[in-house]
């Protein structure tokens, strides 16, 4: 589909830090983690923006931010112009409709007492007026279809599905209060690699059937290349880079970026001998103690004394500014510089 200009989805300065308590009986905050910490970013109507770090990066605590499961330590979030933190009762509600969300694990996130029409009609119990009593179970049957699933499934039990199928309900929940937004948090991470692609296809039909717009987070940049319309990276609470996904994938020029690329297979064997292997060393610092200035700074191998100093901003590096070209776009990096280390071919999920 087509993206318009119009930004549904504006996110500006976004912050979550969660106390971190001692003690049994008298809890006394010691301390913080900054799960997320200052985070900007728009999303357009009917574009997909994947999102993409390691674990513990802070990307489930962003995904419960934009769907108000989480309120933010401070930020804000605007939907359509309006700034949705500050938002409560019934204007809380109407807004919290639009924005829906698909969960990582579909064997942990569907409750297995329920049937399968119950979780997808759930939602109606909260948002009534989305559906009349009488034709919610007739609507429930649709959404199944929808989503490529027997409608006469309607009263299985999740144990009674594979991954991928689970997957698939939980999307149908995700429909079924015809949201405009969906941000999908590692939604094929748990699945096989086979049915991957299938689940990404999936989504990728939805959207341009529904007029979607996706936040889609991934750990891992190969799965997002095939879906997103821009990608952001994301470091210890941050973003490091964000790009058209041509930028991102063919011209990235933060370090974390091309450290991440460069784990992404490769089918072609001669590209693969071809391409350049950076090692990430080392796991992601505790967000409780992130390093100070540049936070990629402890396991970067451009890192000079600046770097532990000046926190660098995620804007169009000065060098590159002029020139413009693919390399002009977001690096937070005080040494930002162009490194191709994927072979410039597609690499989709679930491909041989
Ligand atoms: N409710 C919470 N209380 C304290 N710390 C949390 C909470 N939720 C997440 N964290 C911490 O925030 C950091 C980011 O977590 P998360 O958003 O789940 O990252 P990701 O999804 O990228 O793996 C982690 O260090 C995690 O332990
Ligand atoms: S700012 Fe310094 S430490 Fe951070 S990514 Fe750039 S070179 Fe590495
Ligand atoms: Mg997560």
């Amino acid at each position: 589909m087509r993206t318009g200009d119009e930004a549904i989805l504006e996110v500006c300065d976004l912050v979550k830090h969660y106390p971190l308590t001692q003690g049994i009986l008298i809890k006394r905050q010691v301390g913080s983690v900054r799960a997320v910490d200052g985070v900007s970013f728009g999303l357009r109507r009917g574009e997909t923006l994947g999102v993409v770090g390691e674990s513990g990066c802070g990307k489930s605590t962003l995904a419960k931010l934009l769907v108000h499961l989480e309120r933010p330590t401070s930020g804000s979030i605007r939907f359509k112009g309006e700034d949705i933190t500050r938002l409560s009762g019934r204007a809380l509600k109407a807004v919290r409709r639009n924005i829906q969300m698909v969960f990582q694990d579909p064997y942990t996130s569907l409750n297995p007492r329920m049937t399968v029409g119950d979780i997808i009609g759930e939602p109606f119990e909260i948002h009534p007026e989305a559906a009349p009593k009488g034709d919610r179970r007739k609507r429930v049957r649709e959404l199944l279809d929808v989503v490529g699933l027997d409608p006469g499934y309607v009263n299985r039990y999740p144990h009674q599905f594979s991954g991928g199928q689970r997957q698939r309900i939980g999307i149908a929940r995700g429909l079924a209060l015809n949201p405009e937004i969906i941000i999908c948090d590692e939604p094929v991470s748990a699945l096989d690699v086979s049915v991957q692609a299938q689940v990404v296809n999936l989504l990728e039909r939805l959207q341009d059937e529904f007029h979607l717009s996706y936040v889609f987070i991934a750990h891992d940049l190969s799965v997002v290349r095939h879906i997103s319309d821009r990608v952001a990276v994301m470091y210890l609470g941050r973003l490091a880079e964000t790009g058209t996904d041509g930028q991102i994938y063919e011209h990235p020029t933060h370090p974390y970026t091309q450290a991440l690329l460069s784990a992404v297979p490769v089918p072609d064997p001669r590209a693969r001998d071809r391409r350049e292997r950076i090692l990430l060393s080392g796991d992601v610092p505790s967000p409780a103690h992130p390093p100070s200035g540049c936070r990629f700074r402890t396991r970067c191998w451009k890192a000079q004394e600046v770097c532990a100093r000046d926190v660098p901003p995620l804007d169009v590096p000065e060098w590159f500014r002029e020139g413009g070209g693919p390399a002009a776009h977001p690096s937070a990096c005080h040494f930002a510089a162009e490194r191709q280390v994927v072979p410039p071919e597609p690499v989709g999920p679930g491909e041989p």
